[in-house]
């Protein structure tokens, strides 16, 4: 079986780049091979231009934290986290004046002789990041390093690890299932599906202008619908039900191409009296799904033959909640419509009309 296939990311030096993708899509495997604890079976890895491919991993500068952050059960939390130190031979002063700095900064001060077992999840998730950074890697590698910590501290690991890779500008690679943390924080984003590159580049490029499907289905919260593409009389696309969307041109897609179209749920509105009738449609509020600071309602439009997404916040003065059973129209602006190829239907030079 391939877990990862044909995997390409050159990442420059100081930055950080974060990794997205559902489950089994291959993040840990690419993250373990870089690392050195798994040979891929073809293909090179690189460092600063030397082939590392046939290195063993102690012998590559890369600071790692596991996604079941394994930190050496025999060990204190101060070993642990000198561990790297003590490799590359560092004293005893020295290790321990950086044990304490570390300690400081993922407020876990005062914890040097504890060990792993008498450490919370979240604690000893920090402790494993300390672990990664403490030696000065050139190369940090982190798979779901914050999975383990509450909401608080989850975002304050967050602007801790921020400020941390900019101080000292060790460049990152990131592997995360939050979205939010993906596209905050990367320099740029890898979108990962099926063991393969979808996209990578440049996060808001990737939330704005997905090239796939799948990343403009993975990317945020959005209702799906096929359709053509015609350029004639104004750009536009005809879904699968007869209904036609007003568009803005994108360079990906032409004339009669098939196309899958997005509708994001926060970009789809709930139309008043005076609006555009282009891209309006009829519809009846089925589920509420109410989200505290948003309320997502799902809204069944027959008109397009499914069920749209709209995510409520302040659509209603901030105060009603729509019912279950209520008839609404729904719109979205024509440059607010997200569309690509369908799958397998990247449009290539040769394909394109003359
Ligand atoms: N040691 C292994 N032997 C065989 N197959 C494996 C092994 N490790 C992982 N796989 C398979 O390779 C694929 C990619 O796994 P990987 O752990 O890289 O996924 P992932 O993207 O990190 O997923 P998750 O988000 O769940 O951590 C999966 O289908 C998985 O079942
Ligand atoms: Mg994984």
């Amino acid at each position: 079986m391939t877990a990862v296939d044909g995997i390409s990311l050159t990442v420059e030096e100081g930055e950080f780049i974060t990794v997205v993708g559902p489950s089994g899509c291959g993040k840990s495997t690419t993250l373990l091979n870089v690392a050195g604890l798994q040979t891929p079976t073809a293909g090179t890895i690189r460092l600063r231009g030397q082939d590392l491919t046939d290195l063993p991993a102690y012998e590559r500068d890369i600071g790692v934290v596991f996604q079941d952050y394994a930190l050496f059960p025999h060990k204190t939390v101060g070993e642990n986290i000198g561990f790297g130190l003590k490799m590359r031979g560092v004293d005893s002063e020295q290790r321990k004046r950086r044990v304490e700095e570390m300690l400081e900064i993922i407020s876990l001060e005062g914890y040097a002789e504890m060990y792993p077992h008498e450490c919370s999840g979240g604690e000893q998730q920090r402790v494993a990041v300390a672990r990664a950074l403490a030696f000065d890697p050139d190369l940090v590698l982190m798979d779901e390093p914050l999975s383990n910590l509450d909401k608080e501290l989850r975002h304050s690991m967050r602007n801790e690890l921020k400020r941390i890779q900019r101080e000292t500008g060790v460049t990152t690679i990131y592997v995360t299932h939050n979205q939010t943390e993906a596209l905050s924080m990367g320099d740029r984003l890898a979108v990962l599906n099926d063991g393969q590159v979808e996209q990578f580049g440049d996060p808001k490029n990737a939330y704005q202008n997905p090239e796939t499907p799948f990343v403009a289905g993975f990317l945020g919260q959005s209702s799906r619908l096929d359709g053509v593409y015609s350029d004639s009389p104004t750009p536009q696309i005809e879904t699968a039900s007869g209904v036609t969307f007003d568009v803005t041109p994108q360079g990906q897609v032409g004339d009669g191409d098939d196309v899958a179209l997005f509708l994001r749920n926060e970009l789809v509105g709930f139309a008043t009296g005076d609006a555009d009738p282009a891209n309006t449609f009829e519809g009846v509020v089925g589920e509420v799904d109410y989200q505290g600071r948003d309320v997502v309602y799902l809204v069944d439009v027959p008109e397009l033959d499914s069920v749209v997404e709209v995510s409520g916040k302040r659509k209603h003065g901030g105060t009603d909640v729509l019912e279950k059973g209520a008839s609404v129209s729904i719109s979205i602006a024509p440059e607010d419509v997200i569309y690509t190829p369908l799958e397998g239907q990247v449009r290539t030079a040769e394909a394109a009309p003359v």
